[in-house]
């Protein structure tokens, strides 16, 4: 039998003080590693897409590889990383934004979709909405047409869905 919401939400571990002080932190390893919890998972994020035709799928590192290789691949569609910056060989761009705890640089290959492809970002969790910010800006500086946005986990307190919405892309989020 499959997992309900609530199911789903408990698998995931809450650690307190990490990285820093004041941060609960929502661990996915512990969902991640539960067969039914994964494909639970994986299940829910695709669903609203089949059919879509979508042509790309963005993930950020870390974990927004393995979700988003996961969902790429049950939409039959690619898979474009957004890394850290110094990690991608060939020609790219990149963007300095900030999360919840801290600063970073991020960046994606120049050439990684073509003009006007419809790309679905996916990734773990939105808090501040600070790199998935970013990650549409990149996105769309290169050309992509972002049509959603799909997270495992919503922190609403902090913000992030809404600055996406403002940017005109739909948020989709299993738990909160
Ligand atoms: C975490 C998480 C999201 C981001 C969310 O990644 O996986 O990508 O933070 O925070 P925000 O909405 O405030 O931007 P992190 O930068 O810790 O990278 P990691 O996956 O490499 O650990
Ligand atoms: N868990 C995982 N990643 C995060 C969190 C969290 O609680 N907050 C911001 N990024």
């Amino acid at each position: 039998m499959s997992f309900s919401r609530q199911e789903l939400a408990d698998t995931i571990r809450s650690i307190p003080d990490y990285p820093k002080p004041g941060i609960i932190f929502r661990d996915i390893t512990t969902l991640l590693g539960n067969p039914r919890a994964f494909r639970r998972a994986v299940d829910e994020l695709v669903n609203p897409y089949v059919g879509m035709n979508v042509r790309k799928i963005a993930g950020m590192e870390a974990r927004g590889f393995i979700l988003g290789g996961a969902v790429a691949h049950q939409l039959s569609a690619g898979f474009v990383p957004i890394r850290k910056k110094g990690k991608l060989p060939h020609e790219t761009v990149s963007i300095a934004y900030s999360l919840e705890y801290g600063v970073d640089e991020m960046e994606i290959h120049r050439d990684a979709v073509l003009p006007g492809e419809k790309v679905i970002l996916v990734d773990d969790l939105i808090a501040t909405g600070g790199t998935a910010v970013g990650a549409v800006q990149l996105l769309r500086q290169i050309g992509a047409e972002v049509v959603s946005a799909c997270f495992v986990i919503d922190l609403p307190d902090l913000g992030g869905r809404a600055k996406l919405e403002a940017l005109g892309v739909e948020v989709r989020t299993l738990v909160e």
